[in-house]
């Protein structure tokens, strides 16, 4: 594949319109990147996702809501292949996923990058090493073509300066983005992020969401969990609330945040507003 997308298309600016996500807009002909079917996941005898299914469109922007416990980090993990499932299909790209099969999953871990709350790079690598090592080793691209799209991607993320600095010696934000463009670098055809602003201070949170706006604006599939829901609002083409295990709601952003349809989703929005002065 040819260098990422997300190196060269032009930045969507922060005020991309609420009510339409930060990607496209999708019509009934998109293709269909990802379709989870009836999926089922405990652990032990408890029973944690139920019969989720649903799915996204190339290009799309999925939000994942839902109260701590709900299942959403286990939902991503069940995306690539971290938790084995009970039941259910998990079809990508049109082929469907032998989910039990770890040599699969080594091989989609290919095309679906996932960014964690921690931030996750080799202490002991640089940043341009931790970059360019699965390219490189598990990919076996060429070196020029690894290295050329690394310093474009450095450059989006305004950190060309730390390619030769350890972990260490970055902020949280800085690594953050890092390890996005890490995973960015293998090409990626879906993205996962599981609360990729949780730990970071106030003031690193916006330079990651900014970029994740931009790689939505750039048409990158993704499939986004965040307690960030002004940024949720303006990121997601399609927001899933996901409450106990269930996909409680599931509809455009701008539906769920001005009108949502169960109790659930509406205490959960609520639990979530600012404190108000008095
Ligand atoms: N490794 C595990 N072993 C046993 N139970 C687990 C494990 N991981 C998660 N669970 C349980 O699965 C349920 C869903 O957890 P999960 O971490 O997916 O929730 P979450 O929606 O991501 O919550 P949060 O917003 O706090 O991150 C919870 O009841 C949790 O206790
Ligand atoms: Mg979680």
């Amino acid at each position: 594949m040819a260098d990422s997308p997300v190196t060269t298309g032009t930045p969507t600016t922060p005020d991309t319109p609420a009510t339409t996500g930060a990607g496209k807009a999708k019509t009934d002909e998109t293709p269909v990147l990802l379709s989870v079917r009836h999926l089922s996941k405990s652990y032990g005898d408890h029973e944690v996702l139920h019969d989720v299914s649903f799915d996204v469109p190339e290009g799309g922007v999925v939000v994942l809501l839902g109260p701590s416990g709900s299942g959403k980090s286990t939902l991503i993990r069940c995306l690539n292949g971290l938790e084995t499932i009970q039941g259910g299909d998990i079809i990508f790209d049109g082929s469907p996923v032998d989910t039990s099969s770890e040599k699969e999953w080594r091989r989609l871990r290919n095309s679906i990058g996932m960014v964690f709350q921690s931030y996750d790079l080799f202490p002991n690598l640089t940043v341009a090493e931790n970059i360019r090592l699965a390219p490189l080793k598990v990919q076996k691209r060429p070196k020029a073509d690894v290295e050329r799209q690394m310093d474009a991607l450095l450059k989006d993320v305004r950190l060309t300066e730390y390619r030769n600095a350890y972990p260490r010696e970055l902020s949280g934000g800085q690594k953050q983005r890092i390890a996005i463009v890490r995973a960015l670098a293998m090409n990626p055809r879906l993205m996962l992020f599981d609360e990729v602003t949780a730990s970071l201070d106030p003031e690193m949170v916006r330079e990651v969401l900014e970029l994740m706006l931009r790689l939505a604006g750039r048409h990158m599939t993704m499939i986004v969990v965040t307690h960030e829901l002004e940024f949720a609002r303006r990121v997601a083409d399609t927001v899933m609330f996901l409450d106990d295990g269930t996909i409680l709601e599931r509809g455009s952003a701008h539906d769920f945040f001005t009108d949502p349809r169960t109790d659930r989703a509406r205490g959960f929005l609520e639990s979530m507003a600012p404190i108000a002065d008095d």
